[in-house]
């Protein structure tokens, strides 16, 4: 199986921005972390980050009949992209979404998020943990 993990604006930042929020670890170390756990379960993975809204909906675009499933932190396009909601719509491909920090718990506007609403599984503020209960997940529907 595929599954394209797609990251928003920033996330090329880690271990950069805001490390009392986001931690130390760098979006290198997040794209070996999730390398290595999918290579030990035999899942094919494509990471993918951009800082471009377009480029977040072209991709998933791509994905479409190629892709078993994705998993996206749109980043701060999460609370404002309708765009990137009706590509993940428009694919139709299992989609479940990622926050490193507890988003219900920062500003007012982080609350809405509009690619969830395409979601079917949403794991936040479990840091770079919700990456892989992200793929777990997939594998596991998939499977069914
Ligand atoms: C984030 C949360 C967003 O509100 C923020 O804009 C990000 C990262 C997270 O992973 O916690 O860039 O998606």
């Amino acid at each position: 199986m595929l599954i394209l993990v797609i990251n928003g604006p920033n996330l090329n930042m880690l271990g950069v921005r805001e490390p009392e929020i986001y931690g130390r670890k760098t979006y290198a170390d997040l794209c070996n972390l999730i390398e290595e756990y999918s290579e030990k379960r035999n899942i094919d993975v494509e990471l993918f980050q951009s800082n471009h809204e377009g480029e977040i909906v072209d991709k998933i675009q791509q994905a479409y009949g190629r892709a078993d499933g994705i998993v996206i932190n749109p980043a701060a396009y999460t609370h404002t992209s309708i765009a990137i909601l009706d590509a993940l719509k428009a694919v139709g491909i299992p989609a479940v979404e990622v926050h490193i920090s507890d988003v219900s718990s920062r500003e007012e506007f982080r609350r809405i998020s509009y690619a969830g609403m395409a979601c079917m599984e949403h794991f936040i503020g479990l840091g770079f943990e919700g990456y892989l209960k992200a793929i777990d997940y997939l594998s596991e529907k998939s499977a069914d």
